[in-house]
């Protein structure tokens, strides 16, 4: 039975300031759901929250980029954004960037994460969902998850998963995607996702075609597609597990160590990202640290069942415990990079602001001044 797995996400609102997604928005995304589920357009759903981010999962029969799913998202994120905007909660509606749905949420303002396979006879899935941060924050773990045989045991010892993955990374800047194979083009696939802010893995593909797909992330950059910045283009992904796919515990692994991502604060901070349960899912040391939630589930004809919250585990409070020393040593910077974003990477600056007012105040120095002393254009120099 051919399923599709659609995490479709904004934030419409947070509670309070951007931290997290007020229950209200939950309660009401969940009726708009339920009532699809009763008229059958869904198989199954599960919302939960990302941080300020409004997650809805959802199982259909109706292949990737369905108008009727995506509206169905849309309108779902309406409904919320009038309760948020009730209870004046804050940025209410902030990611429905467009007034008219035509068709697809794709460019529109919500992230999506979309998947069609073939259900196997048992099919574990794991969502990720992450709040203040970006799509190329996934680069790490996904590298990690199916081409690091550090990491990925099975692709040293399991016979099916020996040949490697496809990569699919899009240029997120241009807009265009290219494909590569793992482990031949290893280097070259490093050379891009290692600019994360650029090059983002959209898509790992298994070898072998009767598995197909085994990834999909969200690649949309909200910043790029309003034009200006409105909003983090906070990153969800799903990942399928196990019988010739990484292991569960293969996909969990590299969320044991907290990489530095950007996005926090501003969307112009980097900062370690830090795995945690639904409970703690919510931004405040610094609108961070930026948080990943990982939920399981077997797929059951498209029913899901679960969700595991699999970060709700001691296992993962040695990174919960690194990633906050990692803050207060990145916070000690303050102002400077590279806890600041770089200029051209910084969702807004002050700085051509601060350009213009002192343009001109600066004086030549070296050479320069004494050309411009001897032409007699100066009267004054700092030499
Ligand atoms: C939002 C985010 C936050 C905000 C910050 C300032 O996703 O990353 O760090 O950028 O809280 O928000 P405003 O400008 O709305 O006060
Ligand atoms: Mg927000
Ligand atoms: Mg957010």
């Amino acid at each position: 039975m051919k399923i599709t797995v659609s995490l479709i996400k904004a934030d419409v609102g947070g509670w309070p300031g951007h931290s997290r997604v007020h229950p209200k928005l939950i309660e009401k995304a969940r009726e708009s759901l339920e009532e699809a589920k009763n008229k059958g357009i869904i198989i199954d759903y599960y919302v939960f929250n990302a941080g300020d981010d409004l997650q809805l999962l959802m199982t259909h029969t109706k292949g990737v980029d369905n108008p009727e799913i995506h509206g169905l998202a849309w309108e779902t994120f309406k409904k919320a954004t009038e309760v948020a905007k009730e209870l004046k909660l804050y940025g209410a509606g902030q990611d429905l960037l467009s007034e008219a749905f035509s068709g697809n949420v794709r460019g529109m303002g919500p992230g999506v994460a979309e998947m069609e396979f073939e259900e196997r006879k048992s099919e574990p899935i794991i969502v990720f969902a992450a709040d203040k941060t970006e799509p190329g924050a996934f680069n790490l773990p996904m590298f990690k998850i199916f081409a690091d045989p550090f990491n990925t045991a099975g692709l040293i010892i399991d016979p099916t998963m020996h040949q490697g993955f496809k990569f699919h990374v899009m240029d997120v800047y241009e807009g265009k995607l290219i494909e590569l194979n793992s482990p031949e083009e290893m280097y070259d696939i490093l050379a891009l996702i290692g600019q994360p802010g650029r090059y983002v893995i959209k898509y790992v593909y298994s070898k072998n075609p009767e598995i197909g797909i085994a990834a999909a992330i969200s690649t949309e950059r909200l910043n790029l597609i309003a034009g200006k910045y409105i909003g983090k283009d906070d990153p969800v992904a799903i990942v399928r597990a196990q019988h010739g796919l990484p292991a569960l515990g293969e996909v969990l692994e590299p969320f044991t160590f907290p990489h530095m991502v950007s996005g926090a604060m501003r969307g112009s901070h980097h900062m370690p990202i830090m795995p945690v349960p639904l409970k703690y899912s919510q931004c405040t040391r610094f609108d961070g640290p930026p948080r990943l939630v990982a939920l399981g589930f077997q797929l059951a004809n498209g029913k899901l069942i679960g969700p595991a919250d699999l970060f709700d585990d001691p296992a993962f409070d040695r990174a919960r415990k690194i990633a906050n020393e990692i803050s207060d040593y990145m916070r000690r910077h303050g102002p400077f990079e590279p806890h600041r974003l770089s200029a051209e990477e910084m969702e807004y600056t002050t700085l051509p602001m601060v350009l213009k007012k002192l343009k001109d105040r600066w004086k030549k120095i070296g050479a320069e001044a004494k050309k411009a002393w001897a032409a007699g254009e100066l009267t004054d120099t700092h030499d």
